[in-house]
Protein backbone atom coordinates (compact mmCIF):
# COMPACT_ATOMS: atom_id res chain seq x y z
CA UNK A 1 0.00 0.00 0.00
CA UNK A 2 1.44 3.44 -0.32
CA UNK A 3 0.82 6.37 0.96
CA UNK A 4 -1.00 9.41 -0.87
CA UNK A 5 -0.86 12.93 -1.00
CA UNK A 6 -4.51 14.08 -1.00
CA UNK A 7 -7.16 17.15 -0.12
CA UNK A 8 -9.87 16.75 2.09
CA UNK A 9 -12.85 19.64 2.06
CA UNK A 10 -15.02 19.32 4.61
CA UNK A 11 -15.29 17.66 8.04
CA UNK A 12 -18.47 15.67 8.44
CA UNK A 13 -21.38 14.24 6.22
CA UNK A 14 -21.47 12.04 3.24
CA UNK A 15 -17.58 11.62 1.74
CA UNK A 16 -17.06 11.63 -2.24
CA UNK A 17 -13.58 10.16 -2.91
CA UNK A 18 -13.24 11.74 -6.40
CA UNK A 19 -10.53 9.71 -8.43
CA UNK A 20 -9.15 10.99 -11.62
CA UNK A 21 -7.89 9.24 -14.94
CA UNK A 22 -5.03 8.89 -16.74
CA UNK A 23 -2.58 10.48 -16.81
CA UNK A 24 -3.82 13.31 -14.88
CA UNK A 25 -4.58 14.57 -11.04
CA UNK A 26 -6.83 15.56 -9.04
CA UNK A 27 -6.63 19.40 -10.35
CA UNK A 28 -9.45 17.54 -12.46
CA UNK A 29 -11.93 17.92 -10.46
CA UNK A 30 -11.27 21.73 -9.49
CA UNK A 31 -14.33 22.78 -11.39
CA UNK A 32 -16.72 20.65 -9.98
CA UNK A 33 -15.78 20.56 -6.46
CA UNK A 34 -16.50 24.01 -6.28
CA UNK A 35 -19.94 23.31 -7.06
CA UNK A 36 -20.70 20.73 -4.33
CA UNK A 37 -22.42 21.80 -1.59
CA UNK A 38 -20.23 21.94 1.45
CA UNK A 39 -22.80 19.94 3.22
CA UNK A 40 -20.59 16.49 1.11
CA UNK A 41 -17.13 15.43 2.65
CA UNK A 42 -14.76 15.72 -0.26
CA UNK A 43 -11.71 13.53 -0.70
CA UNK A 44 -9.62 14.26 -3.68
CA UNK A 45 -6.39 11.78 -3.71
CA UNK A 46 -3.20 12.00 -6.22
CA UNK A 47 -3.15 8.19 -7.36
CA UNK A 48 0.41 6.74 -6.65
CA UNK A 49 2.72 7.91 -9.26
CA UNK A 50 0.38 10.61 -10.21
CA UNK A 51 0.17 14.47 -9.50
CA UNK A 52 2.11 14.79 -5.83
CA UNK A 53 2.39 10.96 -4.86
CA UNK A 54 5.14 8.91 -5.27
CA UNK A 55 5.45 5.53 -7.33
CA UNK A 56 6.97 2.85 -4.57
CA UNK A 57 8.87 0.88 -7.03
CA UNK A 58 7.64 -2.30 -8.93
CA UNK A 59 4.99 -2.81 -11.24
CA UNK A 60 1.46 -1.96 -10.20
CA UNK A 61 -2.56 -2.80 -10.99
CA UNK A 62 -5.61 -1.66 -10.64
CA UNK A 63 -6.13 -3.33 -7.68
CA UNK A 64 -3.24 -1.96 -6.53
CA UNK A 65 -4.67 1.96 -7.05
CA UNK A 66 -7.63 0.82 -5.05
CA UNK A 67 -6.00 -0.80 -1.88
CA UNK A 68 -4.31 2.56 -1.48
CA UNK A 69 -7.52 4.16 -1.46
CA UNK A 70 -9.07 1.72 1.04
CA UNK A 71 -5.64 3.13 3.08
CA UNK A 72 -6.49 6.51 2.73
CA UNK A 73 -10.10 6.08 3.50
CA UNK A 74 -8.98 3.85 6.59
CA UNK A 75 -6.38 6.69 7.74
CA UNK A 76 -9.42 9.41 7.64
CA UNK A 77 -11.44 6.95 9.78
CA UNK A 78 -14.56 6.82 6.81
CA UNK A 79 -15.87 3.61 6.56
CA UNK A 80 -18.48 3.69 4.15
CA UNK A 81 -18.33 6.37 1.01
CA UNK A 82 -19.07 7.29 -2.24
CA UNK A 83 -16.34 7.51 -5.21
CA UNK A 84 -16.46 8.80 -8.60
CA UNK A 85 -13.93 7.50 -11.02
CA UNK A 86 -12.99 9.53 -14.19
CA UNK A 87 -11.98 6.37 -16.87
CA UNK A 88 -8.45 4.91 -15.25
CA UNK A 89 -10.85 6.09 -12.38
CA UNK A 90 -13.49 3.92 -13.00
CA UNK A 91 -11.56 0.97 -13.62
CA UNK A 92 -10.76 1.35 -10.16
CA UNK A 93 -14.05 1.54 -9.47
CA UNK A 94 -14.51 -1.94 -10.36
CA UNK A 95 -11.54 -3.17 -8.56
CA UNK A 96 -13.15 -1.86 -4.98
CA UNK A 97 -16.08 -3.44 -6.01
CA UNK A 98 -14.02 -6.64 -6.58
CA UNK A 99 -11.92 -6.06 -3.37
CA UNK A 100 -14.40 -4.37 -0.89
CA UNK A 101 -18.05 -4.01 -2.11
CA UNK A 102 -19.69 -3.26 1.52
CA UNK A 103 -17.45 0.16 1.65
CA UNK A 104 -19.42 1.56 -1.34
CA UNK A 105 -22.39 3.89 -0.38
CA UNK A 106 -22.75 4.31 -4.25
CA UNK A 107 -20.54 4.60 -7.21
CA UNK A 108 -20.15 7.17 -10.47
CA UNK A 109 -18.48 5.39 -13.26
CA UNK A 110 -17.24 8.70 -15.25
CA UNK A 111 -16.58 8.26 -19.23
CA UNK A 112 -15.06 4.93 -18.41
CA UNK A 113 -15.82 1.03 -19.40
CA UNK A 114 -16.10 -2.07 -18.46
CA UNK A 115 -14.39 -3.88 -20.75
CA UNK A 116 -10.96 -4.69 -21.06
CA UNK A 117 -8.07 -3.89 -23.77
CA UNK A 118 -7.61 -5.86 -26.62
CA UNK A 119 -3.90 -7.02 -27.69
CA UNK A 120 -3.32 -4.42 -30.17
CA UNK A 121 -4.38 -2.20 -26.84
CA UNK A 122 -2.22 -3.87 -24.72
CA UNK A 123 0.43 -3.35 -27.31
CA UNK A 124 -0.09 0.58 -27.30
CA UNK A 125 -0.29 0.88 -23.78
CA UNK A 126 3.40 -0.83 -23.97
CA UNK A 127 4.70 1.54 -26.93
CA UNK A 128 3.55 4.39 -24.45
CA UNK A 129 5.11 2.92 -21.31
CA UNK A 130 7.94 2.63 -22.79
CA UNK A 131 8.34 6.24 -24.55
CA UNK A 132 7.09 7.25 -21.61
CA UNK A 133 10.25 6.03 -19.50
CA UNK A 134 12.67 7.00 -22.32
CA UNK A 135 11.75 10.58 -22.93
CA UNK A 136 9.22 11.76 -20.04
CA UNK A 137 5.00 12.18 -20.54
CA UNK A 138 5.20 15.91 -22.51
CA UNK A 139 4.14 13.82 -26.27
CA UNK A 140 1.00 12.81 -24.26
CA UNK A 141 0.03 16.61 -23.93
CA UNK A 142 0.55 16.70 -27.33
CA UNK A 143 -1.63 13.65 -28.28
CA UNK A 144 -4.43 13.39 -25.85
CA UNK A 145 -5.99 16.74 -25.04
CA UNK A 146 -7.44 16.55 -28.67
CA UNK A 147 -8.92 13.35 -28.22
CA UNK A 148 -10.23 13.69 -24.89
CA UNK A 149 -11.94 16.74 -25.85
CA UNK A 150 -15.35 17.10 -27.80
CA UNK A 151 -16.13 19.31 -30.89
CA UNK A 152 -16.44 22.69 -28.77
CA UNK A 153 -14.68 22.10 -25.87
CA UNK A 154 -14.82 25.28 -23.48
CA UNK A 155 -11.94 28.05 -23.47
CA UNK A 156 -8.90 26.52 -20.63
CA UNK A 157 -9.98 23.18 -21.10
CA UNK A 158 -7.16 21.75 -23.44
CA UNK A 159 -5.04 24.32 -21.67
CA UNK A 160 -5.69 22.66 -18.36
CA UNK A 161 -5.24 18.87 -20.05
CA UNK A 162 -1.81 20.31 -21.41
CA UNK A 163 -0.92 21.62 -18.24
CA UNK A 164 -1.63 18.70 -16.06
CA UNK A 165 0.32 16.10 -18.80
CA UNK A 166 3.46 17.73 -19.20
CA UNK A 167 3.74 18.26 -15.40
CA UNK A 168 2.53 14.41 -15.19
CA UNK A 169 5.48 11.65 -13.85
CA UNK A 170 7.27 9.86 -16.32
CA UNK A 171 7.42 6.48 -14.31
CA UNK A 172 3.48 6.93 -12.86
CA UNK A 173 2.26 7.30 -16.37
CA UNK A 174 4.66 4.32 -17.61
CA UNK A 175 3.18 1.90 -14.63
CA UNK A 176 -0.26 3.24 -14.65
CA UNK A 177 -0.32 2.26 -18.65
CA UNK A 178 0.72 -1.30 -17.86
CA UNK A 179 -1.60 -1.25 -14.78
CA UNK A 180 -4.63 -0.55 -17.46
CA UNK A 181 -3.22 -3.11 -19.87
CA UNK A 182 -3.30 -5.77 -17.29
CA UNK A 183 -6.98 -5.29 -15.77
CA UNK A 184 -9.48 -7.88 -15.98
CA UNK A 185 -12.69 -7.76 -17.72
CA UNK A 186 -15.01 -6.05 -15.21
CA UNK A 187 -18.23 -6.78 -17.21
CA UNK A 188 -19.35 -9.74 -15.43
CA UNK A 189 -19.06 -7.74 -12.25
CA UNK A 190 -22.02 -5.67 -13.52
CA UNK A 191 -24.98 -7.37 -12.80
CA UNK A 192 -23.85 -8.18 -9.41
CA UNK A 193 -22.96 -4.68 -8.62
CA UNK A 194 -25.50 -3.66 -5.60
CA UNK A 195 -24.76 0.30 -4.31
CA UNK A 196 -26.40 2.79 -6.45
CA UNK A 197 -24.46 3.76 -10.07
CA UNK A 198 -24.77 6.72 -11.74
CA UNK A 199 -22.67 6.02 -15.40
CA UNK A 200 -21.78 9.78 -16.89
CA UNK A 201 -21.37 9.33 -20.50
CA UNK A 202 -20.01 12.41 -22.95
CA UNK A 203 -21.94 12.35 -26.69
CA UNK A 204 -18.62 13.34 -28.06
CA UNK A 205 -16.45 10.79 -26.38
CA UNK A 206 -13.57 9.62 -28.86
CA UNK A 207 -11.59 7.40 -26.44
CA UNK A 208 -14.35 5.61 -25.05
CA UNK A 209 -17.17 5.02 -27.21
CA UNK A 210 -21.11 6.46 -25.60
CA UNK A 211 -22.88 3.03 -27.01
CA UNK A 212 -20.39 1.15 -24.57
CA UNK A 213 -21.03 3.69 -21.54
CA UNK A 214 -24.47 3.26 -22.27
CA UNK A 215 -24.46 -0.77 -22.76
CA UNK A 216 -22.85 -0.65 -19.06
CA UNK A 217 -24.78 1.41 -17.92
CA UNK A 218 -28.05 -1.08 -18.79
CA UNK A 219 -26.12 -3.98 -17.24
CA UNK A 220 -26.14 -2.55 -13.67
CA UNK A 221 -28.73 -3.07 -11.64
CA UNK A 222 -31.04 0.66 -11.20
CA UNK A 223 -27.68 2.65 -12.82
CA UNK A 224 -28.86 6.02 -13.97
CA UNK A 225 -26.88 6.90 -16.74
CA UNK A 226 -26.37 11.26 -17.60
CA UNK A 227 -25.55 12.56 -21.00
CA UNK A 228 -23.18 14.61 -21.06
CA UNK A 229 -24.08 16.30 -24.79
CA UNK A 230 -21.70 19.04 -24.91
CA UNK A 231 -18.91 16.76 -23.70
CA UNK A 232 -16.09 14.20 -25.30
CA UNK A 233 -13.83 12.13 -22.74
CA UNK A 234 -13.55 14.47 -19.69
CA UNK A 235 -17.17 15.96 -19.09
CA UNK A 236 -15.90 16.85 -15.49
CA UNK A 237 -14.11 19.80 -17.27
CA UNK A 238 -16.42 20.47 -20.22
CA UNK A 239 -19.57 20.38 -18.38
CA UNK A 240 -18.57 21.08 -14.44
CA UNK A 241 -22.33 21.90 -13.89
CA UNK A 242 -23.53 19.53 -15.02
CA UNK A 243 -21.54 16.83 -13.52
CA UNK A 244 -21.62 18.77 -10.32
CA UNK A 245 -25.25 18.74 -9.93
CA UNK A 246 -25.92 14.98 -10.69
CA UNK A 247 -22.63 14.15 -8.45
CA UNK A 248 -24.31 16.27 -5.49
CA UNK A 249 -28.01 15.03 -5.79
CA UNK A 250 -26.40 10.86 -5.93
CA UNK A 251 -24.88 11.68 -2.58
CA UNK A 252 -27.35 13.69 -0.89
CA UNK A 253 -30.43 11.87 -1.80
CA UNK A 254 -29.20 8.08 -1.75
CA UNK A 255 -30.31 7.24 1.49
C1 LIG B 1 -8.23 7.79 -19.01
O1 LIG B 1 -8.80 8.82 -19.35
O2 LIG B 1 -8.08 7.49 -17.81
C2 LIG B 1 -7.70 6.87 -20.08
O3 LIG B 1 -7.95 7.43 -21.33
C3 LIG B 1 -8.30 5.53 -19.97
C4 LIG B 1 -7.77 4.56 -20.97
O4 LIG B 1 -6.83 4.89 -21.70
O5 LIG B 1 -8.29 3.43 -21.03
Amino acid sequence: MSELDFTVRGESGPALLLVHGFPLDRRIWEGVTAKIPPSVRLVLPDLRGHGKSALPPGPCTIDDYARDLLGLMDKLAVQKFFVAGHSMGGYIVFALHRIAPDRIAGGALVSSRALPDNEDGRKTREAVAQRAEKEGPGFLAGTMPDKAVGNAPPPRVLDTLRTVIRGAQAKGVAAASRAMASRPDASPQLSRIAFPTVVFAGRGDKIIPPAESEAMAKAIPGAKLVWCENSGHVPMLEEPDLVARELASFVTRTP
